[in-house]
C-alpha cells in the first residue's frame, strides 16, 4: 500500500479484519539487539515492517487495556478524559484533530465521541486494518509522520500517544510538519518513553531498577536481521534534547507531564510495571503550543 495522498477516509485497500481472532505470539521474528546509528530512512522502513508484522500481537496483548474508544497516554493508564491535556473535553467539539501514530485509532474514537473531527494517521497498514476492524468511521491515512499529506493549517489540534516520535531519527522534522498542518494557537501533545528509562534495563522486575547504561548515550536501540538490516529501531533523546527539539520545531512548551503509577493499575506492559512505576517515571508527555 502506498502512502495516502489525501485526507479522505479508508478505501478498498484497507480490508477490515473480520476474521481476526486475538491470540498470543503472532509477531514477527525478533532481530539481534544492538546500539548503533540508524538513519531516518532505515528507521522508517524498520518501523513500518515491524508494526505490520507485530500489529496483531500488539492489539491482542494491549487492546483490552487501551479500550476501543479510550484515550490512554501510556502504560500508567493516564486517561485524557481525566487529564485534559488537549483542553477540557467539552472544548473539543467541532475541532479538527490529527492523531499521529494512531495504531488502531482508539484515541481518535474517543475524540470523535467528544464531537471532534479526528483523522488517524499511521505508517503501518496492519495497524490501520485493526482500526477498521474496531470500526467507528474515523478517517484513516497511511503515511509517515515526517511527511504529512495535508495542507497547511488543516488542524486545530495534534496528538500522539507513543506514536511515531520514539521511532524517528529526526523528530524536529516531524515537529515542523506538525506545526505546518496546525492552525495558530493549536496544541501538539505527544507522549514518549520517559528518557530516564534508557539508563535502566527494559525489565519490569527488580533487575530493571539498576542503572545499566549512560542516560547521555543517544545511540539508537536497534534490532537487526542476519544481514545487518534494522528490523526495529527506537531513538533516545534526553529530556533536554526533547525540549530543544520542541523549540526547534517551532513550538512553545507549556507543560511536561510525568504520570505517576496509579494504585489501581496492576498490569505490566513490557518493562513498565507497578514496581518500577512507583520509583521512576515511565512516560513523558509534552504539551506544546503553536503560536
Ligand atoms: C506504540 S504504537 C502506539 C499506537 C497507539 N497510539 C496506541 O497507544 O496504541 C506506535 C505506533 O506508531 C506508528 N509509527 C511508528 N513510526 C511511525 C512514523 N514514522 N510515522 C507514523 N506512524 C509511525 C506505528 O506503526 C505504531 O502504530
Amino acid at each position: 500500500m502506498s502512502q495516502s495522498e489525501d485526507t479522505s477516509g479508508p478505501d478498498d485497500a484497507f480490508e477490515a479484519l473480520d476474521s481476526w481472532v486475538p491470540d498470543e505470539g503472532s509477531g514477527g521474528d525478533e532481530g539481534e539487539a544492538t546500539r548503533r546509528e540508524a538513519s531516518e530512512a532505515e528507521s522508517s522502513r524498520a518501523s513500518r515492517g515491524w508494526w505490520d508484522r507485530n500489529a496483531d500481537e500488539y492489539q491482542s496483548e494491549h487492546g483490552a487495556f487501551l479500550g476501543d474508544d479510550r484515550f490512554v497516554w501510556g502504560p500508567e493508564g493516564l486517561d485524557e478524559a481525566e487529564a485534559g491535556l488537549l483542553g477540557p473535553a467539552e472544548s473539543l467539539k467541532g475541532l479538527d484533530v490529527l492523531e499521529i501514530g494512531a495504531g488502531a485509532a482508539q484515541c481518535s474514537r474517543w475524540l470523535a465521541a467528544q464531537g471532534a473531527r479526528p483523522v488517524a494517521l499511521d505508517l503501518s497498514h496492519r495497524q490501520l486494518q485493526h482500526a477498521l476492524r474496531i470500526g467507528g468511521g474515523v478517517p484513516l491515512v497511511q503515511a509517515d509522520a515526517g511527511t504529512l499529506p495535508f495542507k497547511d493549517a488543516s488542524f486545530d489540534l495534534a496528538c500522539s500517544a507513543y506514536g511515531a516520535v520514539p521511532f524517528v531519527a529526526e523528530p524536529v522534522e516531524v515537529f515542523r510538519e506538525v506545526r505546518r498542518v496546525l492552525r495558530p494557537g493549536g496544541r501538539w501533545v505527544f507522549s514518549v518513553t520517559h528518557p530516564v528509562r534508557w539508563a535502566f534495563p527494559d525489565e519490569p522486575g527488580p533487575e530493571g531498577l539498576s542503572v545499566a547504561a549512560s542516560y547521555f548515550d543517544r545511540t539508537p536501540y536497534v534490532e537487526q536481521d542476519e544481514r545487518g538490516n534494522a528490523v526495529y529501531v527506537e531513538h533516545h533523546r534526553t529530556i533536554g534534547d526533547r525540549v530543544r527539539d520542541v523549540v526547534a520545531g517551532g513550538f512553545r512548551l507549556v507543560d511536561l507531564v510525568e504520570p505517576q503509577w496509579p494504585s489501581w493499575n496492576t498490569q505490566e506492559w513490557g518493562g513498565w510495571s507497578p514496581l518500577r512505576g512507583n520509583l521512576i517515571p515511565g512516560t513523558a508527555i509534552f504539551v506544546c503550543v503553536r503560536d
